[in-house]
């Protein structure tokens, strides 16, 4: 195997101006069945908590039909955004952006099982280099890509990096990506790379092209929407700073956790209330949190899972579908979470998935993640994931302070931005939060319209805003995409 270059270049390319990129913005039909099952296997196998060895999935090089669609595995939602590929940069791909993974992945125009989405075409670009010939697999619990690892010059808005290394992916086992999503942006630390490349990120980051070292999410919620159509906008994503406009009160970051080198962003679970009483849950190391954009639901230890149900009067565990509760669907669960300070409310909508085994008992957006796995729970492997479920109700601020640790903040969101819960005061831990109001730390990065009209009509047409607006060189926003099939 080729080793991957040392130094990876750095430009900042400048786009055409006048050349936003138009995101395509796709919902997928509302229509789809949520499969649980590979919900949660998809976030076992990703947390090392696969129980059951399931059959390898096979992989397929000859068309297939897209039948069990990746954000089916994802949970009932993804959020997606663009990135460029190639020289010209003329390569336009949708990739989920997923702070729980470190690769960057795209589909291949070599790919017969990839579907009908935008594939890379490497005959294309005059920078494209493989770098491998040995295909790597990555894993997602119930499903698989496969491809050789490539070097290429790879920008979202006009933050560029020259020899960003890449899964050009050319196998994938049926249906794993669906709609218009080519590929992943994975937004979390270099350590847990399958393809041992330099996440783009931290490419940026360590070339101090970010204005400050944050990337941040709004997500949307059309969960309680029946009338969402299939294309709906999925929020928001800043890359080198965070958007005012989007939260507001201070942001609190807490202290990454966990031991060894920056893996997931890690935090620790230090509360969780349920219909406004402290349930008893494991705390400390036992407790460690994955903030996970690219999960729709939540994940968490046995115990405490079982424990957060039974403060629901009439829930009880679903048998057909192992690890799932479900619970009067008359009542709206409160649940709120707290990572060492604040307690972050959860909308119950969100933690209501729809129907459960009869018509009069809903799904739980909670599930069991650890459910008949032996591993330690001070391993030092999260014991929760905290997916879309939690992330829709708050601005999250992942934020990167080389050669230390990072942090993650979490906000109230704005009226803007559809607003959330107040927090409340938790239960205080240790000295490990620090607060900070950075609203005025960046100037305006560029804005990118959605394209679809059915985006304008909900939440109005901003595109007559974007131009006359300063543009920060530094800091980089674009509109994401929901794919939402569950309701
Ligand atoms: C980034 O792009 C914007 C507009 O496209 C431009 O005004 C700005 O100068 C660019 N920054 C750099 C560093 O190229
Ligand atoms: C990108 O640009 C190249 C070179 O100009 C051209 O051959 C190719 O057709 C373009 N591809 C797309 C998708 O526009
Ligand atoms: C902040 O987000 C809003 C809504 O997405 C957008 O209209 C605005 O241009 C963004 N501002 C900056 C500075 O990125």
């Amino acid at each position: 195997m080729v080793p991957l270059p040392v130094a990876t270049l750095l430009v900042l390319a400048a786009l055409t101006a006048a050349d936003p990129l138009h995101i395509p913005i796709t919902r997928r039909s509302p229509a789809r069945p949520f499969d649980y099952k590979a919900a949660a296997d998809f976030i076992r196998y990703r947390y090392g908590y696969s129980t059951a060895p399931s059959p390898k999935p096979k992989l397929q090089r000859r068309g297939s039909s897209l039948s069990l669609p990746f954000v089916n595995q994802d949970g009932d939602s993804s959020y997606f955004g663009t990135v460029n590929i190639g020289t010209p940069p003329n390569q336009t791909f949708n990739v989920i952006l997923d702070t729980g993974s470190s690769d960057l992945w795209v589909a291949a125009s070599t790919c017969q099982s990839c579907g009908s989405t935008q594939l890379f075409q490497p005959s294309q670009s005059t920078t494209f280099v493989q770098t491998s010939t040995h295909e790597i697999p990555i894993s997602y619990g119930s499903g698989q890509v496969a491809g050789t690892v490539c070097t290429e010059t790879v920008s979202m808005g006009n933050f560029s990096v020259q020899q960003q290394g890449f899964l050009l992916v050319d196998q994938t086992s049926s249906g794993l990506l669906v709609g218009s999503v080519s590929g992943i942006m994975g937004l979390a630390f270099g350590a847990i790379s399958s393809t041992q490349a330099v996440p783009f990120w931290q490419n940026l980051a360590s070339a101090n092209q970010l204005a400050t070292q944050e990337m941040a999410f709004w997500l949307t919620r059309f969960r309680d929407d029946r009338h969402a159509s299939e294309e709906e906008p999925g929020g928001s994503f800043t890359l080198g700073g965070t958007n005012s406009t989007l939260f507001q009160g201070e942001i609190e970051f807490i202290d990454l956790k966990g031991p060894g080198p920056l893996s997931f962003w890690l935090l620790s679970v230090s509360e969780v209330t349920v219909q406004g009483k402290t349930v008893k849950v494991a705390t400390g190391n036992a407790a460690l949190a994955a903030i996970d954009t690219g999960t729709t639901l939540i994940g968490g230890p046995t115990a405490d899972v079982e424990a957060i149900w039974a403060a629901v009067p009439g829930s009880s565990k679903i048998q057909e579908m192992p690890g799932y509760f479900e619970f009067p669907c008359s009542t709206q669960v409160q649940i709120s979470m707290a990572f060492g300070g604040q307690l972050w409310p959860i909308n119950p909508n969100d933690m209501n998935l729809g129907q459960g085994t009869t018509g009069t008992m809903c799904v739980g957006g909670i599930f069991d993640l650890t459910m008949g796995s032996d591993i330690d729970p001070n391993s030092g492997n999260p014991s929760w994931v905290v997916g879309d479920t939690f992330l829709k109700n708050v601005y999250s601020v992942y934020r990167s302070n080389p050669p230390s640790s990072g942090s993650v903040g979490f906000a109230q969101l704005s009226d803007f931005a559809g607003s959330s819960g107040a927090p409340q005061a938790g239960v205080k831990v240790g000295g490990a939060l620090s607060t900070a109001t950075v609203s005025a730390a960046f100037s305006q990065p560029l804005f990118f319209p959605p394209k679809c009209s059915a985006c304008s009509s909900r939440f109005g047409s901003p595109s007559g805003s974007s131009s006359s607006e300063p543009i920060a060189d530094t800091t980089y926003a674009m509109t994401i995409c929901a794919t939402d099939i569950s309701t």
